[in-house]
């Protein structure tokens, strides 16, 4: 099979917001516990976090972190997690029925962050609380001193403001299952007014109101519209999620899925647009895809697992990731890179044990999931302007969509004068030769081509055996052709093609 893309430096889409590479870390299972934070583990630091697991979230270089949830934040009091550790309360986690021992909070958090060279992206709870206690913890964490809160973060060690600049309002507060959900008009009103003294304490900080928790959800489209009515003067984002399952086994249709995420970005800016115009408004809401991922493999394991309620620290959401999983997350990050334009922020979730790209053992390794390296590989020479080409692919039927593309693709002209371009050959059976024509590139030359594929599709990395499936160098680098390279791309493969400058031709 053949396709081809046409790239030329004058068409783009956008610069890359670099926070598209970010990541997100929820107190849920044994993501912070035993995940980024475990006192006594051989690696662990006078701080208790794990070095190894900060040695792999370092190396996939994410800009930003999202913290303290997704669902846990709707019912969780900042105030538990901050001060004498001795001192902090035991709570039960209604989101996840599980106990809270709030041994790590907010500062350990800030520490974390400062330590793994990321940006805080702190959410508030908008489902048992309101503007008050998000407007306290922006003065705790942001105010320069001389108030009770801004002081009181001195007394915990922390002199300087730890000047946190991006906050989620709430979580998915549409969903049945958040502690405390709301009607749009009741999210709208309280969204609007946390923000506004949210900002009020700190002017410079941006601010993320929930869009719907999927783009499934009934109401989908009128809650959009409905919030940002009424919060569309306080905020600067619109929250997406999405995650993909391959619960049925239809591979075809799995790797499919990431076009989905496109449409839901165009719709979801479509309806902010919306907004503007009725408010005959100029402003433009940007996009925050602050969860997305694969999510499925853990699907009842509560109960195949025996997990049982109020548990400290058990093990959810942790999907083993197979070979698969790593084309349909290549692909996903190939829709965000296609979206620059609007969306801004973006958060695979999660990063550590929880549907996360790094597992951990208690007491023993960490190792890198297949998902780990689309995301590293993306994160890494994804930045820059994304290219808008003309494409050219032969394309396939499946259960869910016609006309599948067997080729989905991002071109990035990296920032210093290179050319990144990432691909997914969703064939099963046949590779692609890819033809890119570079003819406005006359000084590029091929200087890598990376691929990550396996024999069985359903390969996974495990503790005993956590190589099973990492990438590899082409034997070939792309062939000249007239105008620009050939490249094959394997069947089932995600490929990363990487063009340098060379002397003028
Ligand atoms: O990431 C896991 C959960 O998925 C989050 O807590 C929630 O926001 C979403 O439903």
């Amino acid at each position: 099979m053949k396709a081809s893309l046409i790239l030329d430096p004058d068409f783009q889409v956008s610069d890359v917001d670099p926070r598209l590479f970010g990541g997100f870390a929820e107190h849920l299972g044994r993501h912070i516990y035993e995940g980024i934070y475990e006192p006594g583990h051989p690696t662990a630091d006078a701080n208790g976090f794990r070095r190894d697991v900060l040695d792999l979230v370092r190396e996939l270089r994410m800009p930003v972190m999202r913290y303290p949830g997704g669902n846990f934040v709707s019912g969780y009091n900042w105030e538990d997690g901050v001060g004498p550790v001795d001192q902090r309360p035991r709570k039960l986690d209604l989101a996840w029925k599980t106990t809270e021992p709030n041994t790590f909070g907010t500062n350990e958090f800030i520490n974390w962050c400062r330590k793994v060279g990321t940006a805080p992206m702190l959410a508030v709870n908008l489902g048992t609380r309101g503007p008050a206690e998000a407007r306290d913890l922006v003065e705790y964490c942001n105010h320069p001193g001389g108030t009770a809160l801004s002081d009181l973060r001195k007394q915990h060690g922390f002199a300087k403001p730890h000047a946190v600049k991006l906050w989620c309002l709430g979580n998915e507060m549409d969903g049945p299952w958040q502690t405390g959900a709301k009607t749009a008009t009741e999210y709208g009103r309280i969204a609007a007014e946390a923000a506004k003294v949210m900002r009020w304490v700190d002017p410079s900080i941006e601010l993320v109101a929930c869009g719907s928790s999927s783009r499934g959800m009934a109401t989908f489209g009128k809650w959009e519209l409905e919030v940002l009515d009424h919060a569309f003067d306080h905020v600067d984002y619109l929250s997406l999620h999405t995650y993909y399952s391959n619960a049925d086994n239809d591979t075809p249709s799995f790797l499919a899925r990431p076009e989905a995420m496109g449409e839901f970005i165009e719709e979801t800016a479509a309806l902010c647009d919306a907004v503007a115009a009725s408010k005959k408004s100029r402003k433009r809401i940007h996009l925050s895809f602050d969860e997305w991922n694969v999510w499925f493999h853990s699907h009842g394991d509560r109960e195949k697992r025996r997990i049982k309620d109020w548990d400290e620290a058990p093990p959810l959401l942790e999907d083993i990731y197979t070979m698969e999983d790593a084309l349909v997350v290549g692909g996903m990050l190939i829709a965000l890179l296609n979206y620059a334009d609007r969306v801004k922020i973006g958060c695979i979730a999660q990063v550590v044990n929880v549907i996360a790209p790094i597992m951990t053992a208690k007491g023993g390794p960490a190792w890198r999931q297949t998902i780990f390296y689309p995301f590293l590989h993306a994160s890494h020479h994804g930045r820059g302007k994304v290219l808008r080409p003309v494409v050219v692919s032969p394309t396939y039927d499946c259960k869910e969509r016609e006309q599948t593309p067997f080729l989905t693709s991002s071109s990035v002209l990296n920032d210093d004068g290179g050319l990144t371009v990432f691909a997914v050959n969703r064939s099963l059976d046949e590779p692609l030769d890819l033809n890119l024509d570079l003819r406005s590139f006359p000084t590029l030359a091929p200087a890598e081509h990376l691929i990550l594929d396996h024999a069985d599709l359903k390969a996974s990395n495990t503790e005993k055996k956590p190589e099973t499936v990492k990438p590899r160098l082409a034997r070939n680098l792309p062939k000249p052709v007239e105008r620009g390279f050939r490249a094959r791309l394997p069947k089932a493969s995600w490929n990363v093609l990487r063009f340098a400058r060379t002397a003028r031709k």
